[in-house]
């Protein structure tokens, strides 16, 4: 979470807008929230009558999410994504900030983009919305959109809409500053205006990347042996738990 609580607030409003896009009613649905953290967006689509999986391997924020809903649905496993391993089950799989932190490497993504391909059924989607870069802005994954959607196509899976969220340029100024709502959102609807023009899309933080199963797909990617598993269930998670919060969380 950013100390700027009102900027935290438009990057889920952006999130929102993203998962609205997909036009897709949940009810009825099996969704799986990859790297699902203390549960936001779990929750989210539980209340909309999804049936819920939200896998994570951070029991403290396991214990939040679990915390945060009493009727098991959301239903939460702990475990690594890499460990996926569900053929064909879900209507949707949804990732936010998860892969460009779960994964160190063009392998170890796609890894986790095949097993992706083999959980979701024939006509399911996978939403991922991440921070993908080169350099500076990059995560834990070092890695431009170009990279991601040829991963995807290499591991059978097609993106049918890409979209650019959240400025950074307009973060850095907005981020560690708590101005007052009304400045925050005139800025902040500034960069997204800015956003929709050639020369500054590509300066979205974060891309929201919707795709399914390519036809011939999903492609069998050589996947990790149980000893190569990265970020095994038991090993702590690198990134910091003290973060964590109870509901939004920007990487
Ligand atoms: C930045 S948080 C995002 C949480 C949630 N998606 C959200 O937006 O509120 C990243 C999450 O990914 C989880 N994570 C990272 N690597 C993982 C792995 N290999 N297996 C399972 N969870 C992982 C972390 O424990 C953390 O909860």
């Amino acid at each position: 979470m950013w100390p700027n609580t009102v900027l935290n607030e438009y990057y889920t409003l952006e999130q929102e807008s993203a998962i609205a896009s997909l036009g897709l009613s949940f009810n009825g649905s099996n969704v799986l929230d990859l790297g699902c953290g203390t549960g936001r967006f779990s929750r989210r689509f539980a209340s909309e009558g999804a049936d819920v999986i939200g896998l994570d391997f951070s029991e403290k924020a396991l214990d939040i999410a679990k915390s945060l809903s009493s009727d098991g649905n959301p239903h939460y496993i702990r475990e690594s994504i890499f460990k996926l391993d569900w053929p064909a089950r879900f209507d949707l799989i949804f990732a936010t900030a998860t892969l460009a932190i779960a994964c160190r490497n063009e392998h170890e993504l796609k890894d986790i983009l095949t097993r992706v391909g083999k959980a979701l059924k024939t006509d399911g989607v996978l939403l991922v919305i991440e921070p993908l870069h080169r350099g500076l802005l990059s995560r834990v994954l070092d890695m431009n959109l170009k990279d991601f959607l040829r991963c995807l196509s290499e591991t059978g899976l097609v993106s049918v809409n890409v979209k650019p969220l959240a400025f950074w340029p307009i973060r850095i100024v907005l981020a560690y500053i708590p101005l007052p709502r009304f400045l925050t959102a005139a800025i902040y609807r500034l960069g997204t205006l800015l956003m929709r023009l050639p020369p500054f899309t590509g300066l979205g933080d974060y891309w929201a990347v919707e795709a399914k199963i390519a036809p011939g797909g999903p492609l069998d990617f050589h996947a990790f042996t149980e000893e190569e598993t990265p970020n095994s269930p038991n090993a702590e998670p690198d990134i910091p738990l003290h973060d964590i919060g109870t509901g939004n969380w920007n990487a």
